[in-house]
């Protein structure tokens, strides 16, 4: 199964307990480290953390940096427990738009981590689902494919991660029921659960929940083999 998550909220939740927006991402954090590690007891086979969207660039330059940092320090900081776990870092998003330090980051982690067969985590980070299937479109167009004559397939296998199979389940955060630009493309099919709690507060249980419901929901339309791991 593969469970796709808008982790939105974080300034809310800060504004909430009058604290600056960047203490808010910091939550953030802890609660995307809370999630990997539940999705990963749980057996889940690929998590998609949509992190940084390529909107995200209109923030003020403080908020971006610190964003950025804090993807660095998890990514050098988790390498232990992604070997323990076995859990192989992908990256989603266009890797030339991004600060060099933190693409060398993703890139050294994703290598590190590539021979790894547990649960995949897939951070979209400078992504955008329009922007992918662009890039997706110039791919191909570079490869000489003949553009008239063009297949679904053909595009699906030009996206960031051709072999990840696309989200059954999208997740949001912080109650808007909005797509925000998130797999566009993947997501065509996938069940959509909002959650009124913010990115902070959110717990192992919360996922447990909305996999849960997405369950429940498939079973009532049929679609055994949807549900299938
Ligand atoms: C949305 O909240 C959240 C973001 C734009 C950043 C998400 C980043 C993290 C959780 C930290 C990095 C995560 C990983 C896994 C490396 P918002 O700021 O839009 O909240 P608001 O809508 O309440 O203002």
């Amino acid at each position: 199964m593969h469970v796709g998550i808008i982790m939105d909220g974080n300034g809310r939740w800060a504004q909430q307990r009058g604290l600056i927006r960047t203490q808010g991402h910091l939550e953030g954090l802890k609660a995307a480290k809370r999630i990997v590690k539940a999705a990963s007891d749980m057996g889940l086979q690929y998590l998609t953390l949509y992190a940084f969207s390529t909107e995200n660039w209109k923030r003020a330059a403080e908020e971006t940096g610190f964003i950025m940092g804090l993807v660095k320090q998890y990514l050098r900081g988790e390498m232990n427990f992604y070997r323990q776990n076995h859990i192989r870092i992908r990256h989603a998003g266009d890797a030339a738009g991004l600060p060099p330090d933190i693409a060398a980051e993703i890139a050294t982690a994703a290598a590190d981590t590539k021979e790894f067969s547990g649960m995949q985590v897939i951070l979209a980070l400078n992504y955008g689902g329009r922007d992918e299937l662009v890039r997706a479109v110039r791919r191909l167009a570079g490869q000489g494919h003949d553009m008239a004559a063009v297949a679904e397939e053909d595009i699906a296998a030009c996206m960031d991660n051709p072999d990840v199979p696309d989200p059954d389940l999208i997740v949001r955060s912080a109650g808007e029921y909005r797509m925000s630009n998130f797999l566009l493309w993947e997501g065509a099919y996938a069940e959509l659960y909002v959650s009124a709690k913010f990115w902070p507060d959110w717990t192992g249980e919360d996922l447990a929940g909305a996999i849960d419901a997405y369950r429940n929901r498939s079973r009532r339309f049929g679609g055994i083999a949807a549900n299938g791991g």
